[in-house]
């Protein structure tokens, strides 16, 4: 185990095209840096819901199990959590038919993804390491984006585990299990989308702050809001279209602007996180945006 600090996450790694990553070759997780994790936000629908505080704070304190033992807690969700859950997946399930890319669609069925109930982290991180090698690793909340990203190169994704309140299941200001499981974690399977994930991630711990930022754009208009041509049309595999049922009807609206992915052009187009996405750009594939984001790395410390 080597020890995560600030020094090797801005150290370079050993190869690019490390796409089998070891369980010895992983950082530390007891090492990972948390005083920057994001508390609840002020404007979560649960803020002021004392219940709900306490039992989310019980679920992110799992992770926090996980950072010392490695091993990934499963989480008895209650039936109210489960009732969340089951509208969210039930509201997105004809918009996704119609507009989620075919491979997260499959993806989703392989993964044992289903309406019914909330699907464990320990569970998918199983069936990711058998088709592509990536992880999971329980996560309390949002870190910064270079410690999130750098973590992507040995390919692990943090992912929460907590839901969001009952009051408003079609909205959450943080990550929660349904963004991440019913957005993110499928397109993990894909091979092309892991290696793309994992060059953004090797990308992380040699970025200058400058370079980072065009990676954080990236990484927002793809893995959360990209687009994807497939049979002939734009379709949906950014994990914040896929599990918000107002972006995904606004991303095929004439309210937004559907451009061909460029990657200088995307890496310098600034964004906010509040709005509704004006523009949105489609990749003709994810084996593009790999041998696309491979060349942008490369880049970097040449210039
Ligand atoms: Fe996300």
């Amino acid at each position: 185990m080597v020890t995560l600090d600030r020094h090797i996450l801005t150290t370079e790694p050993a190869a690019m095209a490390n796409f089998e990553v070891a369980d010895e070759e992983l950082p530390d997780f007891v090492d990972m840096p948390f005083e920057d994790i994001e508390e609840l936000p002020l404007d979560h629908p649960g803020a002021r819901d004392e219940e709900y505080r306490t039992r989310r704070d019980h679920i992110a304190s799992l992770s926090k199990n996980f950072r010392q033992t490695g091993v990934i807690t499963d989480v008895d969700y209650t039936d109210e959590e489960q009732s969340v859950w089951r509208y969210v997946a039930g509201e997105l399930q004809e918009l996704h038919e119609k507009r989620a890319s075919p491979f997260y669609l499959q993806a989703k069925k392989s993964l044992g993804i289903s309406n019914d109930r909330i699907p464990q982290l320990s569970e998918m991180t199983k069936r990711l390491k058998e088709t592509t090698g990536f992880r999971l690793a329980p996560i309390e909340g949002l870190v910064d984006t270079r410690a999130f990203l750098s973590w992507l190169s040995w390919r692990t994704m943090l992912s929460t585990q907590y839901i969001r309140h009952h009051s408003r299941p079609g909205y959450t200001p943080e990550p929660d299990i349904v963004h991440e499981a019913m957005g993110h974690i499928p397109m993990f399977t894909n091979k092309d989308f892991a290696d793309f994930s994992q060059f953004i991630g090797h990308g992380a711990r040699i970025a200058n702050d400058e370079q980072l930022e065009g990676l954080g754009r990236l990484y927002w208009f793809t893995v959360e809001f990209g687009l994807v041509e497939a049979d002939g049309e734009p379709k949906a595999f950014g994990a914040g279209l896929l599990s918000s049922f107002k972006e995904l009807e606004n991303a095929f609206s004439d309210d937004v602007e559907r451009r061909s992915f460029v990657l200088e052009e995307v890496i310098a187009h600034d964004y906010t996180y509040s709005d509704m996405q004006p523009v949105l750009y489609v990749a003709p594939s994810y084996k593009f945006l790999k041998e696309e984001t491979r060349r942008y790395i490369e880049s970097f410390g040449k210039n």
